[in-house]
């Protein structure tokens, strides 16, 4: 294998470590993937206008975001099951967020606990991925249980009353190793007496436990049990980017779930620019959705995206090495976004608006 030069590089390297099922898994979206494919191809369409001899001998991506600064706007999203890729799992990611100082987002269905990354990723950027479920009192823990472990914020995901129709998952669904488990349900579950009992618990909770009866009373009611931040992930309309800011959350995060839940939605660097024109800069406006090149990260930024999210460039650095690759992963990203900043005439993000882009003149190609 060539050297590692580019995430493309990567997601090869991963395809030959991981076992086809997982690799689907983790790369294939919902039905015919006709979303998953565009978040990328969306991308490819928008050109870059760049300006020259300005000074760009002194490079800065650091972003503010509730009260830290955060070394680059690259951070890593929740994705479900790290540990599937590499023994490192969610605590290895973590670790490499925390070495570049990004926020590390933890999925509520991780294979680590909340406390378990909290403690072996001691001073990272965490934010925790909650979803609604049936039960109000798993969903309240979860976010007690992030507070009381650190966790700087939390993510509610709102684009998942049910799970998209993935259609590799459907064929041959997914089963997660005996060595392995949904982590967080762990130390909700020890009253229960023998293991299959437990699986049946974890099973119950994680595959049908998840609310679909819900509308924007359930976020203000998150809202009210938490003092911590509180961002909501799967937005893609201006009418709900609205209802978010009038629901009183932190943050929106522009996502389609990598493609995952619906699938014909539109790209979500389709959607920015108008969510972002919605929001009025009233809060930060967060993205997420086939990035893969430092190029993407400029053009999201451009469109008026505050940070960035990549969800399965770190499971390929995951698979292809652990710790190690997603820090490849991540240092790849950002070396490539620096060098488009600086190319492109903007030493710090502040210089980064919608000047510096265009819809495609011409196809690309
Ligand atoms: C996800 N995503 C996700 N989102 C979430 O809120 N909770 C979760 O548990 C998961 N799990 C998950 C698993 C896998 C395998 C993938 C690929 C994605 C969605 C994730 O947070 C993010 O929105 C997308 O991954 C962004 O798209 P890219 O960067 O993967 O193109």
């Amino acid at each position: 294998m060539p050297k590692i030069s580019s995430i493309k590089d990567l997601q090869e390297a991963a395809k030959e470590k991981l076992s086809k099922g997982t690799y689907e898994y983790y790369t294939y979206g919902a039905q015919d993937m006709l979303t998953t494919s565009e978040n990328c191809a969306a991308f490819d369409r928008i050109q870059i206008r760049p300006r020259v001899l300005r000074d760009v001998s002194k490079m800065d991506t650091r972003v503010k975001l509730f009260g830290r600064t955060l070394d680059s706007p690259i951070f890593v999203a929740a994705t479900a099951l790290q540990r599937l890729a590499h023994a490192d799992g969610e605590v290895g990611a973590a670790r490499a967020a925390r070495r570049r100082n990004v926020v590390y987002s933890l999925s509520t269905f991780s294979t680590s606990s909340i406390e378990e990354v909290a403690k072996e990723s001691r001073n990272a950027n965490l934010w925790f991925q909650v979803s609604f479920f049936k039960d109000k009192n798993l969903t309240l823990s979860l976010i007690e249980r992030a507070e009381r472990a650190g966790f700087a914020a939390i993510i509610v995901t709102v684009d998942m009353p049910y799970s998209g129709r993935r259609l590799p998952d459907i064929r041959n669904p997914l089963t997660v190793p005996p060595h392995l488990s949904f982590s967080n349900f762990e130390p909700v579950s020890q009253s229960k007496h023998t293991d299959q009992e437990e699986d049946e618990w974890i099973g119950h909770h994680v595959v049908n436990g998840v609310e679909a009866n819900l509308s924007w009373d359930s976020v203000t009611w998150l809202k009210r049990h938490t003092r911590l931040p509180l961002l909501t992930k799967g937005i893609l309309t201006p009418e709900d980017a609205r209802l978010a800011v009038a629901a009183g959350v932190d943050g929106i995060i522009v996502s389609n779930h990598g493609g995952r839940q619906l699938d014909s939605v539109s790209a979500t660097i389709e959607s920015l620019a108008d969510v972002v024109d919605a929001v009025q800069g009233k809060i930060p406006v967060l993205f997420d959705g086939g990035v893969r090149r430092g190029t993407d990260v400029f053009k999201a930024m451009a469109l008026g995206a505050t940070a960035v999210f990549v969800g399965r460039p770190n499971l390929y650095g995951l698979a292809y090495n652990g710790e190690a690759g997603v820090n490849l992963a991540l240092d790849i990203l950002n070396e490539e976004f620096t060098l488009a900043m600086a190319l492109s005439g903007c030493p710090s993000l502040k210089d980064i608006n919608r000047t510096y882009v265009q819809h495609a003149l011409a196809p690309l190609s």
